[in-house]
């Protein structure tokens, strides 16, 4: 009819493409069993919650983007599952490793302000707190001129207008999700004292630019160079990240979480591949002598219309009495393969 051969418009994204903020939180949680009632309550008041932190002070342009893992999905939607979405495939490299470590949702809160993200992150929790366990929790800062600790500023290639949305959203590739997008994220440390201790020329061919212009300079080999792929069209493939440093000097602790979003994790895997399994000449990206990954999960992050009208509970989340009426409710046939009792709702 000519409802159906209207255009569509396109689907309004969650603020992944909110520009660069002075401070972030990194809140990467899992889902108890039984928690998945509470989680889906708080991801549909998510939008209004953060509007009630961050209406007041609109010079903090607070944002909050919620990323659900590939095995929460399935505990939390019965829906059609993304098409790029499954857990994050650590990579066994020469001489580093990325591992995959767990993580159900991730809230990535960003402000101009750091109050306004921890007001956030703090109701986030008063909601969640018997629902889940907090599996990383990172607040980052912009350093100096939005420098990472390595002392190189960060962030300078990354898409903009037009060119993000392309790099960054789903589209006609899967029409279900679309307005949808994929984040990866990895903690890492630093060992700033083997950094400190090379002359600054060397830290350069390892970024492949200058320290102090941040001028791209020429080197095989380099973070840059290694990081710089090209689809079968020949044209660039990017992803959007919004890195932070973030650390204590107290604990000599110094560190750049990576968050890098995609329209499709391939990109991203594909950087990741090149990182830590080399592209020969070259067997690693050298960044890594100096940065260890700690932490690497995948999330997909649905459009902002998702929460506001999320897909319905799966039957095996719901009461059992409502998913199998005639079934006799004994509690050992009732019980979930991992011996919880797999249903929701008990709050
Ligand atoms: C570029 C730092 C991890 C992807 C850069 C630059 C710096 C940097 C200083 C140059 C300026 C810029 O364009 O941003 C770091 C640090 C990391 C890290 C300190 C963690 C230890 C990663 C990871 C990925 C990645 C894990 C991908 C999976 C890229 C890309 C570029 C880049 C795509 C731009 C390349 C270009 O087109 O010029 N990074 N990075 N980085 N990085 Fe990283």
């Amino acid at each position: 009819g000519a409802a159906s051969a209207a255009p569509r418009p396109d689907p309004e994204p969650q603020p992944v493409l909110s520009p660069l903020t002075t401070a972030a939180i990194f809140l990467v949680v899992t889902v108890d069993p039984g928690g998945e009632d509470t989680v889906r309550d708080l991801l549909e008041d998510l939008p209004g919650l953060t509007r009630a932190v961050g209406f007041g002070s609109p010079d903090g342009a607070l944002s909050c983007v919620a990323g659900v893992g590939s095995d929460a999905w399935d505990r939390l939607f019965a829906a059609p599952r993304p098409a790029g979405l499954h857990p994050f495939r650590a990579l066994d490299g020469p001489r580093h490793r990325a591992p995959a470590t767990p993580g159900d949702l991730l809230f990535h809160l960003r402000a101009g302000r750091l109050d306004l993200c921890f007001g956030l992150a703090a109701e986030i929790m008063t909601r969640l707190r018997t629902a889940v366990t907090v599996r990383d929790e990172v607040q980052g800062f912009t350093y100096q001129d939005v420098r990472d600790l390595l002392g190189f500023v960060d962030g300078t290639e990354n898409p903009v207008g037009a060119a993000a949305r392309a790099a960054v959203l789903i589209g006609e590739e899967d029409p279900a999700h679309a307005g949808g997008s994929y984040v990866i994220v990895q903690k890492y440390l630093h060992d700033l004292d083997a950094w400190n201790a090379l002359p600054v020329e060397a830290q350069e061919r390892i970024i492949g630019r200058t320290k102090s212009g941040n001028v791209e300079r020429d080197d095989e080999g380099s973070h840059v160079t290694l990081n710089t792929i090209t689809g079968p069209d020949g044209a660039e493939r990017q992803i959007l990240r919004d890195n932070m440093p973030f650390g204590s000097p107290g604990r000599g602790e110094f560190g750049t979480y990576f968050i890098g979003y995609a329209r499709t994790p391939e990109v991203t895997e594909e950087m990741l591949r090149n990182m830590f399994l080399g592209v020969p000449p070259t067997s690693h990206d050298p960044i890594l002598d100096f940065s260890t990954a700690l932490t690497g999960t995948l999330f997909y992050v649905p459009p902002a219309g998702f929460l506001d009208d999320l897909p319905p509970l799966p039957a095996a989340a719901t009461a059992p009495a409502a998913a199998a009426p005639a079934a006799d409710p004994s509690p050992a046939e009732d019980r979930e393969p991992d011996g919880s009792l797999g249903i929701g709702g008990l709050n």
